[in-house]
């Protein structure tokens, strides 16, 4: 069984340090001189590209987060205006979907019930529908009119870890095509994200190297029943998205919050001693950030903060600091989630549960 398992203790250890090859393989044959380029494997024409004049991301879970990003980084560099969109909810709001707007299922085994039916609703009203899956012959990737595969292999544990991040790094791809088509970038702006993006793996593997160093906070929060995660603007995102992994592996209540929006309720819920995991990776909002963390601070808050490395201010307003590598801000979610998905894992193990398959889960929800 540990041989299947790659030596690791646990299939989500195991699939939180394949993340570098994840996203590489997800990367692969998808550049172009440069510049990322997907009309090998689409078939959404110039012209169909550039009627599009809304984007709707639909998923569940994880992939919801995933979404969530994408909203982020489509609407940076594609200018389009992009919704997300919860499955389950998506199907019963009556939303609106014309044949110009494209519909992007998420879904990393291509089988979400709740999912399906939205990419069938989708379709039906007529809308162009790309699945992004991780799944070959899936039913997302036999049913959505264009497939964009994340090739981060079969996932095992319940809580997903790099299907999340080969997904955001399809989505990143997705919108650079778009953004080259449409013309919303210019060809040194393509060039430096798609730099970027292939310095991710690398990137990656630094943070994993250091994955130990992860293991005492975690055993510290191991003790406690509540705790916040706080961010703002793509930090929020990616905090709802460690938030998602804690409560699921670990069964201690979390909660995501935007960071400027505490202080309108949730302030209350800060005591002595409460942890915050507190983002901030953010340039053009860090003052902002470093704000907010300093009023958790005031009501007894212990911070743990999450910067970018080379980064000296953070450090002076919380307890513990974890840094990632320097990447593009639109990028960094990709790198800033491998820490929290570490923070889960150790958590979990330190309170002896069962980490690949908590109570109460499924890796795949097949029925409504
Ligand atoms: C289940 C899993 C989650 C996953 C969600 C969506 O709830 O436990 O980890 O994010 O389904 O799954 P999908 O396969 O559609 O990405």
């Amino acid at each position: 069984v540990t041989a299947e398992k790659g030596g690791y203790d646990h299939f989500m250890l195991k699939e939180i340090h394949e993340q570098p090859k994840a996203i590489q393989d997800t990367l692969v044959g998808r550049v172009k001189d440069g510049v990322v380029d997907l009309s090998q494997e689409l078939s959404l024409t110039e012209e169909e590209i550039k009627g599009i004049d809304k984007i709707h991301f639909v998923a569940c879970g994880t992939a919801y987060h995933a979404g969530l990003i994408g909203k982020s980084v489509v609407e940076k560099l594609v200018r389009i205006p992009v919704e997300v969109d919860v499955a389950s909810e998506y199907r019963y709001r009556d939303p609106i979907i014309t044949p110009s707007t494209l519909v992007v299922v998420v879904s990393q085994s291509g089988e979400t019930a709740d999912t399906l039916a939205a990419l069938r609703a989708a379709k039906q009203a007529g809308a162009k529908v790309v699945g992004i899956t991780n799944v070959v012959g899936s039913s997302v990737a036999r049913e959505a009119d264009e497939v964009l595969m994340t090739w981060a292999g079969p996932e095992i544990a319940v809580a997903s870890t790099k299907a999340y991040t080969s997904q955001l790094i399809a989505i990143d791809l997705f919108a650079l095509h778009l953004a080259r088509v449409r013309g919303t970038l210019d060809e040194q702006t393509l060039k430096a994200h798609t730099t970027a993006l292939l310095n991710l793996p690398q990137q990656a593997e630094a943070i994993l190297e250091q994955a130990g160093s992860i293991q005492p906070l975690a055993a510290a929060i191991a003790k406690h029943d509540n705790l916040f995660f706080i961010g703002r603007g793509l930090d929020y995102a990616v905090v709802m998205e460690g938030s998602l992994k804690l409560k699921e592996i670990s069964y201690i209540h979390s909660e995501a919050y935007p960071a400027g929006e505490l202080k309108h309720g949730t302030l209350a819920l800060i005591e002595e001693g409460i942890p915050v995991i507190a983002l901030a990776t953010q340039k053009e909002i860090f003052e902002k950030m470093v704000s907010n963390i300093i009023e958790v601070k005031a009501r007894g808050a212990h911070v743990i903060g999450l910067g970018i490395e080379g980064d000296t201010e953070l450090g002076k307003s919380v307890d513990e600091t974890l840094f990632i590598p320097a990447t593009l801000p639109l990028l960094n979610p990709v790198l800033a989630v491998i820490p929290l998905q570490l923070l889960s894992y150790y958590t979990s193990v330190a309170r002896g549960l069962n980490v690949d398959k908590p109570r109460n889960l499924a890796k795949s929800v097949t029925v409504e």
